[in-house]
């Protein structure tokens, strides 16, 4: 009974986090957080369309007219202009309007004093990239194999210094990592100092046996505001597991090693790292990485997989009835 107690406690901490930082029954207008998600909702969708090859004149007109809007309102608000969801939608738009030119398709009517958002139009960078296949050579294919297979959980590390220009190289190459519309929510807060390793790593079950050596950590995180309905709860979950995966691969690739450091945890734990360490309170913990300079030559747990089988199997049809 006890523990189904906890489990409650637990899942009441979830949902009363979700509904005061999501964007769920928020107003758009009036909270700025939650206007740029909704902005690079629409810009995204507007991309989206553009990257089919076959072009549809006034497509997702619902998108452009949102995208317009939130875009009046980030004005409105005095957002700055160089944000990169502004950005995005502007290009977008910038494209779209183009893209019906060059097909001969008049849709002037839908830019009525919208005007001003073309003077910058020779800036506007291209919102379709172009991927060739080929492009990537036979031995960089196998060097990413190789990479991704080399990855493994590193828990004792050299003893060179680190730097925060390498924290952000690596930070830097990990936001390639996909998001749910583009909305980017997931965010990295790193330390290279004893004192706020040993203090968030004192809630974190898990690193008993090397933790006091760990010469970096990164706490990983998604910002729930992003996040409009009920059925987006978990999506940060997912969001920011995918950022830490990159994460890891990054810093496989900047010649340095990681081990992931489950969050499982109850909400006081989760109170009390909030306490110790500068987590923004918007933002839900998903892991932390220990990291470091990979040694002459690092043990890893073996960690032997299971047959693919386990893992792969065909997806079918239910037969009904
Ligand atoms: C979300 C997550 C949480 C983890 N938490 C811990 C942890 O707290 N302590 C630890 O030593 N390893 C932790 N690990 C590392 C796993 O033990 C390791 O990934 C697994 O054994 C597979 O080994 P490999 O990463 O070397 O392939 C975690 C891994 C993941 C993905």
């Amino acid at each position: 009974m006890k523990q189904h107690a906890i489990l409650l406690a637990d899942y009441l901490y979830d949902l009363r986090r979700f509904a005061r930082h999501s964007a769920f029954g928020k107003d758009p207008e009036r909270e700025a957080r939650h206007l740029q998600a909704r902005l690079m909702i629409a810009a995204h969708g507007i991309e989206k369309g553009l990257s089919f090859a076959r072009f549809e004149p006034r497509r997702g007109l619902g998108k452009l007219r949102n995208a317009l809007a939130h875009m009046r309102r980030h004005r409105a608000l005095g957002l700055p202009e160089d944000d990169a969801a502004y950005l995005m939608a502007r290009d977008a738009i910038v494209h779209y309007r183009r893209k019906h030119a060059e097909q001969g398709v008049d849709i002037a009517d839908l830019f009525e004093g919208e005007e001003h958002l073309f003077e910058m139009e020779g800036e506007a960078a291209s919102s379709i990239r172009t991927l060739e296949r080929g492009s990537l050579t036979d031995a960089e294919r196998e060097a990413l194999r190789k990479g991704m297979l080399s990855r493994a959980s590193i828990r004792e590390f050299g003893d060179e210094p680190m730097t925060a220009e390498q924290v952000r190289a690596v930070v830097t190459d990990a936001l390639s990592t996909p998001s749910v519309c583009n909305r980017q929510g997931f965010r990295a807060h790193y330390t290279l100092d004893r004192a706020v390793i040993d203090a968030a790593l004192a809630h974190q079950n898990g690193n008993s046996g090397f933790g006091a050596r760990v010469p970096g950590l990164l706490v990983v995180t998604c910002t729930q505001t992003i996040f409009r309905t009920p059925a987006e709860r978990n999506q940060a979950f997912v969001d920011g597991g995918l950022f830490s995966m990159s994460l890891m691969l990054a810093l496989t690739a900047h010649e340095l090693g990681g081990c992931p450091l489950n969050w499982s945890a109850s909400h006081r734990q989760d109170m009390a790292l909030r306490g110790a360490v500068s987590i923004p309170e918007d933002e839900a913990i998903i892991m932390m990485i220990a990291f470091g300079p990979l040694p002459d030559v690092a043990l890893a747990a073996g960690s032997r997989r299971y047959d693919l089988d386990t893992y792969l199997s065909e997806l079918t049809r239910r037969e009904r009835g």
